[in-house]
């Protein structure tokens, strides 16, 4: 059945544990989650980023969601909007059956242009306003993801460059935060803690100097009944970038957040953890695979059935590591 992601979230707070929020597009990604899920006996989150509300379109998307909801009568489903650059884009989510939306005010609507902290608490209240009034939950974020080590911000919605960011705007400032959810009254705070979007995060393993989970933990400290979300949160595993490097890919090598920087993260007070990067590698490394080794093959399927298995094996693994199994 579909709820929202404050009965969700709630629900993990009072349990400690965490909930990978998975992006989908298509049928082949909504199957695999909802098995994995199954299989742990999970909770999950879907969420939609506008690319993928215009690559579907919202219809398709309503009923695949409610496909999924009907196959899989026993798993609790978020259906959420990832990056919500606007009222509109948040309200026509509301209206086609979303039960969550995230209204990202840390940057303008273009989605380029750093905005103002009063831009930011305006508009995310405004959202939150209308969003409580038909019972949908809201996630705000509060400070700019990018990159640490170079002050770039990774691929924010896709949508591309954002221009030098200092080290103030890279990493949530935990009085502003407590300020934020006064005034908003979000159900939800994404926090910049160094992550950033996409595959290229990290040019070596993470320390405390480029990614900081003492920004989590003081805001946590601050605000321990707010459920804080990690944006960027793919591990980028070494294994996905071999597979696809092997049949014919080239991918530099790159580093992401580590599973157990996660599973820290979730103690000190993570709820929703954005994971898109690591479903598309997992993906992709057998879209090359059987390419590559069975270069005689043209039916769709035997490129999605092992495609499809990836994904559902990285879900379980999250489900597992992040304490959502055997919540459902
Ligand atoms: O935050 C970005 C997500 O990975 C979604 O990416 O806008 O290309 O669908 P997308
Ligand atoms: P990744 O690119 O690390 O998977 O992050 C996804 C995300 O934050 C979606 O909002
Ligand atoms: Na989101
Ligand atoms: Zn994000």
């Amino acid at each position: 059945a579909l709820i929202t992601l404050r009965q969700l979230l709630d629900h993990a707070a009072e349990h400690a544990y965490g909930v990978p929020a998975f992006n989908i597009n298509n049928m082949e990604q909504g199957l695999a989650i909802l098995r994995a899920a199954e299989r742990c006996d999970a909770p999950v989150i879907l969420q939609a980023s506008r690319g993928a509300r215009s690559y579907a379109g919202d219809i398709m998307l309503r009923h695949m969601v409610q496909a999924l909801a009907e196959m899989f009568p026993d798993i609790p489903i978020v259906m959420h909007q990832d990056h919500g650059n606007n009222d509109a884009t948040c309200l026509t989510a509301i209206r086609h059956g979303f039960t969550s939306v995230m209204m990202d005010g840390s940057l303008e609507e273009d989605m380029k242009t750093p905005a103002s902290y009063d831009y930011n608490a305006r508009i995310t209240a405004r959202v939150t306003a209308a969003a409580h009034a038909v019972g949908a939950s809201v996630e705000g974020e509060l400070g700019v993801l990018g990159s640490l080590e170079t002050g770039e911000a990774g691929e924010e919605d896709g949508s591309g460059a954002v221009g030098k960011l200092s080290h103030d705007q890279l990493l949530t400032d935990p009085d502003q935060a407590v300020d934020f959810v006064m005034r908003t009254k979000c159900d939800a705070l994404a926090i910049a803690c160094g992550t950033s979007h996409g595959a290229y995060k990290f040019s070596r393993k993470p320390d405390g100097e480029i990614l900081s989970m003492k920004t989590i933990a003081a805001i946590h400290d601050k605000l321990p009944d707010t459920h804080l979300v990690m944006h960027g949160s793919s591990s980028v595993p070494q294994e996905l970038q071999d597979i696809i490097n092997a049949y014919g890919g080239d991918m530099p090598q790159t580093y992401g957040v580590p599973v157990e920087e996660i599973e820290r993260g979730i103690r000190m007070g993570v709820r929703k953890v954005n994971i898109d990067t690591d479903c598309r590698m997992a993906m992709t490394g057998q879209f090359r695979k059987v390419a590559t080794e069975n270069a005689a093959e043209f039916d769709p399927r035997k490129f999605l059935i092992p495609a499809m298995d990836a994904l559902e094996a990285l879900c379980a693994d999250r489900f597992d590591r992040f304490g959502t199994s055997g919540h459902a």
